[in-house]
């Protein structure tokens, strides 16, 4: 096994791999908006606000709705090889590398912020990613949204995966360099170790009322509609989060 600490560092890592570009650069070229997101963002946002994309990867979000009007929107990656291509596929839009954890603007810069495909839960640790949503709610306006989506254990407890992780837990019998329980190490597309967090949903509610956003609705993307075939097969059940900034 491999001895990598789980950071940060390890994620950037991970998401320079060339597989892992060219799998964000694909779908940002050939796919773009999921359907359910065209409907959210077409609700939430506005031709005029200051839109911050975290999490941008080769830009499959931020790409399509500058396109669709949303001008002044920044995407940002901590992945520097994601920042190259998302520049490559279009050179009209600001695409920076950068830091959830740690972001270089003002307080109150932007009008609404996004972090899509379960970004966030990309982040290894409890206390980084609240870290990142009280980063992110400094940078927002007063009142200002965030946008996000995660998956969840809520509905996945009782399966056989999850049962027998959770024994694996209480008995301590797990790998060592992961933190909570929901933490997972998974192979995909020819990468030996992808951290993702699968929090319960409330874990998500405790985080965001710590880092000072109210819940405006959360709601099952299966709930707001179904993708098409090929694009179903690669999401999961997740939640997609409406937040708003509270105070100041
Ligand atoms: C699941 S990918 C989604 C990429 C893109 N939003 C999309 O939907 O195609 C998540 C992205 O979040 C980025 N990421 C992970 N941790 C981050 C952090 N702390 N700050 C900024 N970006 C981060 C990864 O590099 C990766 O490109």
């Amino acid at each position: 096994m491999s001895a990598k600490i789980i950071d940060n560092h390890f994620v950037k890592e991970v998401y320079n791999e060339n597989e892992m570009i060219n799998y964000y650069t694909d779908i940002a070229h050939n796919i773009g908006l999921f359907k359910c997101e065209k409907v959210l963002f077409q609700k939430y946002l506005n031709f005029e606000d200051k839109i911050l994309d975290i999490g941008c990867g080769a830009g499959r979000t931020t790409i399509p709705l500058y396109n669709r009007g949303y001008k002044d929107i920044i995407g940002l990656d901590i992945a520097e090889e994601m920042i190259k291509s998302a520049k490559s596929l279009c050179n009209s839009i600001d695409f920076v590398v950068g830091d959830a954890t740690n972001l270089e603007y003002d307080s109150g810069t932007f009008d609404k912020a996004i972090f899509s495909f379960n970004g966030l839960m990309l982040i290894p640790r409890r206390e980084s990613r609240l870290k990142a949503l009280k980063e992110i709610n400094r940078v927002l306006k007063t009142e200002g949204y965030f946008i996000f989506s995660t998956p969840y254990l809520d509905n996945k407890l009782e399966s056989k995966f999850w049962t027998s992780e959770e024994i694996k837990w209480q008995q301590g019998d797990y790998d060592r360099r992961l933190y909570e329980f929901g933490d997972l190490l998974m192979d995909d597309l020819d990468i030996e170790e992808i951290f993702i967090h699968i929090p319960k949903i409330s874990e998500v509610r405790e985080c965001l009322n710590e880092a000072g956003f109210e819940v405006v609705e959360y709601l099952p993307r299966l709930n707001i509609c179904i993708e098409e075939e090929n694009i179903e097969e690669q999401l999961d059940d997740g939640l997609f989060w409406i937040t708003k900034k509270v105070g100041k």
